[in-house]
């Protein structure tokens, strides 16, 4: 069995910050040591002095080769995990999909298919569910209980992935007496479809008229009716993807009351805005995503509702689309540029230059990327912290390097960098996932395959 020291480090959890030696058996923390004094001796030791010693980013939003919008997400699971692991993160979980007609379980076997024996690092499943039926509803339970206990159901994107209230209220129903976790895309997609038809018809079809028709305000309606429909029925829900200031404010609402509800904004709303939807000669098309980017004024409302509690979790809805072949799609009617961007490798070092810049402290960064998306999607103990008996999935993270962001040393599938000439301090030094490395001294040293797949318990956050 492999020994591995990791020794004079700063170790941060989301509860503790403390200079202490890290000692790995098996794949697993064995146990953490005062320097100088416990004389354990290794297979092999990593110096992290003056270094980070950070529990593996877990980001529970990801779409590796999803299709959209007449194409696929251009990061498959071998070229997305190794992006993962570069940035610090060793777990993902994606996002499996049910399309229209089919059963639960021919899209999970699909996503099974795509992922298995490709990964560089741990992932489990979400469920998309496009089309609830009776059917559907009695699945939803099977894959609950066989580790699959998510499901994301969307407000938005009428024809495609779009569920009326009618079938939302059904899959929470179901959720609520199954302990499934209802993840809710909450936009109101009707009035955004007319919104768009109305738009086109002005001949506004660049890439900032995306942003300009989904309107906070339909984003906030749908993010208000969703927590009322899960209140009615006693499900929890946690809203992905949150970017409006008037949405943080219905959930720091409903969480005021009391109820179990939970937001999750991503690392594109925090640092990017409308101005990038702006920007000239369908550059914009880089920034296109949904819910949309939004006027600066509302990173406060983000930055805020982290530090408060009124949002819990940053992951990344890591969704690539090439700029040329894809992204382009949309040239002449921005309805038609694929909704995503890239993100998975970037999401630990911009919420380090958060904590770089006083928005966070160093705990709270592991706790919004690592901890709380653990607990809140049944990996917690195994995944999000570095305490005796977890997954030795470790990073060595050097809070003093200096990087610049660019698709030129990116490592995500992808011809842009929505980053791209960002300076940022603080750079993944080495990355192990349980007790192997994957980046040693920002060398990938991974393998395709080494990743497994993560049945999920339940919630950690439920009752
Ligand atoms: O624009 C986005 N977010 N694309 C991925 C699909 C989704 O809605 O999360
Ligand atoms: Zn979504
Ligand atoms: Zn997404």
């Amino acid at each position: 069995m492999t020994r591995t020291l990791i020794t004079g480090g700063l170790v941060i959890t989301a509860a503790d910050e403390i200079h202490a030696d890290v000692l790995i058996e098996g794949g697993r923390i064995a146990a953490l040591g005062t320097p100088g004094t416990h004389g354990w001796t290794a297979d092999r030791v990593i110096d992290a002095a003056q270094k980070f010693v950070i529990p593996g980013g877990v980001d529970v939003h990801t779409h590796m080769e999803l299709p959209f919008g007449g194409t696929f997400a251009s990061d498959t699971f071998e070229t997305g995990t190794q992006a993962a692991a570069w940035g610090g993160t060793t777990t993902i979980v994606d996002f499996a999909v049910q399309s229209k007609g089919q059963s639960l379980r021919a899209g999970l076997d699909a996503w099974h298919a795509k992922a298995d024996g490709r990964c560089a690092i741990d992932y489990g499943f979400h469920m998309i569910m496009s089309d609830v039926t009776e059917r559907s509803l009695k699945e939803m339970d099977l894959l609950v209980e066989e580790g699959v206990s998510s499901f994301k159901l969307f407000m938005a994107y009428p024809g495609v992935f779009y569920s009326d209230d009618g079938q939302i209220l059904r899959a929470m129903q179901r959720a609520a007496a199954n302990g499934g976790m209802i993840m809710m895309h909450a936009e109101n997609g009707i009035a955004i479809d007319v919104l768009v038809e109305q738009a086109l018809q002005r001949g506004e079809t660049d890439p900032r008229y995306h942003g300009e028709v989904r309107k906070a305000l339909l984003e906030a309606e749908a993010t208000h009716r969703a927590i009322k429909l899960a209140q009615v029925t006693g499900a929890p829900l946690y809203v992905v993807h949150v970017s409006a200031e008037q949405a943080v404010a219905e959930l720091a609402r409903a969480r005021d009351e009391g109820l179990p509800v939970f937001g999750e904004t991503c690392p594109q709303y925090l640092f990017l805005s409308t101005d990038n939807l702006a920007e000239p000669d369908f550059e914009g098309a880089k920034y296109v995503c949904s819910t949309p980017l939004r006027p600066k004024e509302h990173q406060a409302a983000l930055w805020r509702g982290l530090r408060t509690d009124d949002l819990q979790v940053v992951s990344t809805d890591h969704c690539p689309f090439c700029f040329v072949g894809q992204k382009e799609l949309g040239r002449g009617d921005f309805s038609k540029i694929p909704n995503g961007m890239p993100g998975v490798e970037n999401r630990m070092d911009l919420l380090h230059q958060a904590v770089v810049e006083g928005r966070i402290t160093r705990r709270r960064w592991i706790e919004i990327a690592c901890a709380t998306p653990a607990r809140m999607f049944g990996l917690y103990g195994k995944k999000g912290t570095i305490a005796p008996g977890a997954d030795a999935d470790v990073v060595i993270y050097d809070p003093h390097a200096e990087q610049v962001m660019s698709a030129e040393t990116h490592h995500m599938n992808v011809d842009y960098s929505a980053y791209e000439g960002k300076r940022v301090t603080g750079q993944v030094e080495t990355v192990l996932s349980r007790g192997e490395l994957v980046i040693d001294k920002r060398e990938f040293v991974g393998r395709a395959g080494h990743g497994a797949y993560l049945a999920r318990g339940t919630s950690q956050y439920l009752g």
